[in-house]
């Protein structure tokens, strides 16, 4: 096991009054596993992956990377923590600053978390990334975010999550915004650098046939609730619950 949550509950404040949006949520992903979270909008996909990922803290419950709470993680522990665990998002674009170079985008993490790399070691790194998912670095390192369509930029950001060698990908309706031939595109990237690297994901998308595709084990979340979890293909022919079955099937209707 490499990822643990425990219990997590997430209280926001709306309108000076509580609103609990994880109720908890418990759940371990392990090594090299690939876990679909699957939901309806305002489940709490998202907030539980930024939980999981450092990225929010939760109200109550505890999150641990090899065993340890990465609330009391600090010094080297907790750069290693944020080195581990990277996320691609739905709109890459909103992620990249527009005025940079894609070279100067891929190198700026690499720069940050490896102080004694050279320029040209981190020009390798880059260039060989670049063409683990797809992308021809003559033609992209010089470019501005701008000049890439919604489904090279997001090539692009899997390259930049990627190149911190993560143990754990946290992919977040990240093929969402694209259209269908696409999303089969970054979809069979991820399966195959799965295979290649065997990095641990987590892959959230409000589309139950696009999650099952990639993972091993599925939760399905409502309401900041985990309705069920299992094996990815259990989950989609017998579905225990039933907002599970209507989920599954108004998917493959
Ligand atoms: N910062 C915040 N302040 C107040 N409420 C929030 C905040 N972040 C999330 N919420 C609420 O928490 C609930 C869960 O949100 P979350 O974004 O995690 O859902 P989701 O399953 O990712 O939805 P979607 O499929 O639309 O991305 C929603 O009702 C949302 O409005
Ligand atoms: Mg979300």
């Amino acid at each position: 096991m490499i990822l643990e949550a425990t219990a997590i509950t997430k209280d926001f404040k709306v309108k000076q009054k509580k609103f609990r949006a994880l109720d908890r949520v418990s759940f371990a992903l392990d090594e090299k596993e690939v876990l679909g979270i699957v939901g309806e909008s305002g489940s709490g996909k998202s907030t539980l992956g930024e939980i999981v990922g450092g990225l929010q803290k939760p109200t109550s419950g505890s999150v641990y990377y090899d065993g340890k709470d990465i609330s009391n993680l600090n010094g080297d522990d907790k750069k290693l923590f944020r080195r581990s665990v990277q996320f691609v998002f739905q709109s890459p674009k909103e992620t990249m600053n527009p005025y940079f170079s894609i070279r100067t985008i891929l190198a700026e993490p690499l720069r940050i978390n490896y102080r004694k790399l050279s320029k040209t070691e981190i020009e390798r790194s880059i260039s060989d990334m670049l063409i683990r998912v797809g992308m021809d670095p003559k033609n992209t390192l010089s470019y501005r975010p701008s000049h890439f369509s919604g489904g090279q930029l997001q090539r692009i950001a899997i390259a930049r999550a990627l190149l911190l060698d993560p143990r754990i990908l946290i992919c977040d309706e990240c093929t969402s915004s694209l259209d269908v031939s696409l999303q089969a595109q970054i979809l069979n990237l991820l399966v195959s650098l799965k295979k290649e690297i065997g990095v641990s994901m987590i892959f959230i998308s409000h589309d139950i046939s696009v999650v099952r595709y990639i993972s091993d084990r599925i939760m399905v979340m409502k309401d900041g609730h985990v309705v069920e979890i299992g094996e990815s293909d259990e989950i989609i022919t017998s579905p225990k619950d039933s907002y599970t079955k209507t989920l599954v099937e108004t998917a493959y209707r």
